[in-house]
């Protein structure tokens, strides 16, 4: 008797082990931009801040909305905010903006393209330091 419990702990244990793991939720592709690139400037948390001028937030930020908006600025920069045109590929800033604008308080539904990005962005300054 004792023999056969033990052999039903036995066997049933493996299959207590093997829980269905839960698959971790992909990350968002734009977030590895912002935490590269971005939170430099915005901070981790997109609230940004006061530094060698003012950054704004990003986090709840009506100015998002218009997708255009963070198209004009990420691609041809403004002030302070440098460009990344050239630097990022139009995947790259298609995928940050999109993150930016559906995180941090943000809700905004429509996505941005990288044809979007193509179509609507800065160009690339022509003999500017990033152009190679
Ligand atoms: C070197 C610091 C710096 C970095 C890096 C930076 N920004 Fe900015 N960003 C700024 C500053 C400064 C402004 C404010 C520009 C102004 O309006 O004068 C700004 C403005 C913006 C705005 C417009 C916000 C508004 O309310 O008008 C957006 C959108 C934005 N940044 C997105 C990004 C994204 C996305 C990245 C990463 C790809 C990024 N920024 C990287 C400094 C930075």
């Amino acid at each position: 008797m004792r023999f056969v419990l033990f052999a039903a702990v036995l066997i049933a244990s493996p299959a207590l082990a093997q829980k269905p793991a839960k698959p971790a939720p992909a990350p968002h592709p734009g977030a590895e931009v912002y935490q590269n690139i971005c939170q430099a400037c915005h901070m981790a948390n997109a609230l940004g801040g006061e530094g060698a001028g003012k950054i704004p937030a990003l986090a709840k930020n009506g100015a998002l909305e218009a997708a255009g908006y963070p198209i004009m600025v990420v691609t041809g920069g403004k002030n302070a905010m440098p460009w990344f045109r050239g630097a990022l590929t139009d995947q790259q800033i298609s995928d940050v903006i999109n993150y930016v604008r559906s995180n941090f308080g943000n809700k905004y539904k429509d996505k941005v393209t990288p044809a979007m990005v193509a179509e609507m962005g800065v160009p690339a300054p022509k003999g500017g330091m990033r152009e190679q």
